[in-house]
């Protein structure tokens, strides 16, 4: 049994990742999503990353007392710098902003291959990543919206394929992969969006700025909401 702490956030993010993986977790801070990962037997091994020691002390921490120690390996790089050559097929990169996202697969080249399975959590952005990872090839397979401490979050699965899309505002602003609109945490996250979008809207139109993109992101909510 699991004592690992995962929290409907990163349940969803773990809830991506394939039986068996190759597992890194970058950017893992307190290690928890390894830890749930290992101790649950979705995985065997898992590499821990993070770019500063202090996340890394606190997920060693953490991860001290847990029987499946010995299973995990944690190292300080910026982002997936020097992990190339350790077959990994599962990637997770949560619990950033969506740009510092793109930018860590951007310098990754290795990330380019259909075999590895992209999980990522973007707190910020997500539109912005969306169109990255459809500009560069990759395919959006899976979103996963979940509510945590009355927050909401999105969680994509992707990969490579070559196939290079631009994306329509309203594709970046609700994504590609249909969430049935009965899902009450996808709902929430609309109507987060929604309100942040309107503040958007009503900044831009006093600054005399044009609001074409604030204003068809919030009608493409507005209409999923209102037909669901
Ligand atoms: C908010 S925490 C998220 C922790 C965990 N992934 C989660 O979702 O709960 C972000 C972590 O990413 C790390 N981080 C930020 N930029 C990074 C980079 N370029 N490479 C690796 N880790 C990074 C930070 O040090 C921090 O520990």
């Amino acid at each position: 049994m699991s004592t690992a702490l995962c929290d409907p956030r990163l349940g969803s993010a773990a809830s991506l990742v394939r039986q068996g993986a190759v597992f890194a977790d970058i950017g893992t801070d307190h290690a928890y999503l390894p830890l749930f990962l290992l101790e649950s037997g979705r995985i065997t091994r898992a590499l821990c990353t993070d770019i500063t020691d202090g996340p890394l002390a606190s997920a060693r921490a953490h991860a001290s007392g847990s029987p499946v120690r010995s299973r995990m390996e944690f190292i300080k790089t910026d982002g997936l710098d020097g992990l190339s050559s350790r077959g990994l097929t599962d990637i997770a990169i949560c619990g950033m902003g969506g740009e510092l996202i793109a930018d860590i697969l951007s310098r990754a080249p290795f990330v380019r291959d259909a075999n590895i399975r992209l999980i990522l959590q973007p707190m910020t952005r997500q539109e912005h990543l969306r169109r990255y990872l459809a500009r560069e090839g990759f395919a959006i397979t899976d979103e996963c919206y979940s509510e945590s401490d009355g927050k909401y979050y999105l969680t994509l699965a992707a990969h490579f394929t070559g196939e290079v899309r631009e994306l329509t505002v309203e594709q970046a602003t609700v994504g590609l992969v249909p969430v049935p609109p009965s899902c009450v945490a996808y709902r929430g996250y609309l109507m987060r969006k929604r309100q942040a979008l309107s503040r958007a809207v009503e900044g831009k139109r006093r600054g005399g700025e044009d609001v074409s993109e604030p204003s068809a992101a919030l009608l493409a909510i507005e209409h999923i909401l209102n037909n669901g």
